[in-house]
């Protein structure tokens, strides 16, 4: 990475996370072991961590102590994991690799994987319940916030829509509203809870929101870039397998190049939502500039 101190910021963040995590999550040797070893199998798989990561660094856009966000960055990446562990389920993308290992229904069975899933989507709602309510958000809008960004209306309803759409010929406007839902809501709900914890003025909520949206959007079509530039090596997932179930995608709407000067424009777009936070933002800035270079 270009900026060393940028990348000990993401290490030792993502650190911070993991420990803040390994704390939250039951440990192995609660019964049932089988479940709780699946859980941290994983999560514990060297994700880029980076939904956690937005939320503290959100919450230090707003001038707030990262640390009262903590509890909203673990939630969001163990129901971003749970997302994970279904989305690689034979009955959906059918993979057998993520982030660098053996899938979770490879490891454990199909049955214990669902399991899985369920019990960390639950698990977020847990943990993120540790977050006291600050005087413009009481506690329950933190629930309400990722209850609706996780459930059918957003992320489960970008994930219907993609499955219905395998195999079908798509414009470019249901693939945008499949990637807004499936993956922009996640990432824009990390920001907003972030900066929730902190007790963040409306006008700053909502400048996170559009940075969120549009940082989103770019993240999924750079996913879907690097399903057909990279190696499975690199990715820690199966490169190539979105052409295989003839997954509509941004390059094969669009076309790769199209694609990627999209992604370089709408993370533009998001960096100019930041203008109100200055120097606050600086990690913000880093982030959106590191995603749309990313190799994985
Ligand atoms: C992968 O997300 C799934 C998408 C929504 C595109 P990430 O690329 O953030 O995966 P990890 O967490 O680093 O494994
Ligand atoms: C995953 O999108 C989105 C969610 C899990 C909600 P993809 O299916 O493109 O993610 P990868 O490529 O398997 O990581
Ligand atoms: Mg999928
Ligand atoms: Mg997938
Ligand atoms: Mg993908």
């Amino acid at each position: 990475m270009a900026n060393p101190a940028f990348a000990q910021y993401l290490s030792d963040t993502a650190k911070r996370v993991d420990k803040a995590l390994d704390g939250f999550l039951p440990k192995e040797k609660v019964a049932p072991q089988t479940i709780h070893k699946a859980m941290r199998y994983s999560v514990f798989a060297g994700g880029k961590r980076l939904r956690p990561i937005l939320c503290l660094a959100a919450a230090e856009a707003c001038g707030g102590d990262p640390q009262k966000a903590m509890p909203a960055a673990c939630a969001v990446e163990v129901l971003h994991t749970y997302s994970l562990v279904h989305d690689d389920l034979p009955c959906m993308d059918d993979d057998d690799l993520r982030r660098g290992r053996p899938t979770c229904h490879k490891v454990f069975g199909d049955g214990m994987a669902v399991l899985c899933g369920d019990a960390l989507l639950t698990e977020a709602f847990l943990i993120l319940a540790h977050t006291p309510g600050t005087p413009r958000y009481k506690a329950d809008a933190f629930i309400k916030e990722l209850a609706l960004t996780s459930g059918s209306r957003h992320l489960i309803g970008g994930q219907v829509m993609d499955l219905e759409g395998e195999g079908k010929s798509l414009t470019k406007a249901q693939l945008i509203l499949i990637h807004k839902a499936k993956t922009a809501a996640l990432l824009t709900t990390s920001l907003r809870l972030g900066a929730m914890a902190v007790n963040a003025t409306p006008a700053k909520l909502a400048a996170l929101t559009t940075f969120g949206e549009c940082l989103g959007l770019a993240f999924q079509i750079i996913d879907d870039i690097l399903d057909v530039t990279q190696s499975t090596e690199v990715l820690g997932k199966t490169a190539g397998k979105d052409a295989n179930v003839s997954k509509a995608t941004y390059p094969s709407i669009v076309g790769l190049e199209k694609s990627r000067k999209e992604a370089a424009a709408l993370t533009k777009k998001a960096m100019a939502a930041l203008d109100v936070f200055g120097k606050k933002a600086d990690h913000l800035h880093q982030i959106a500039d590191f995603l749309v270079v990313r190799e994985y």
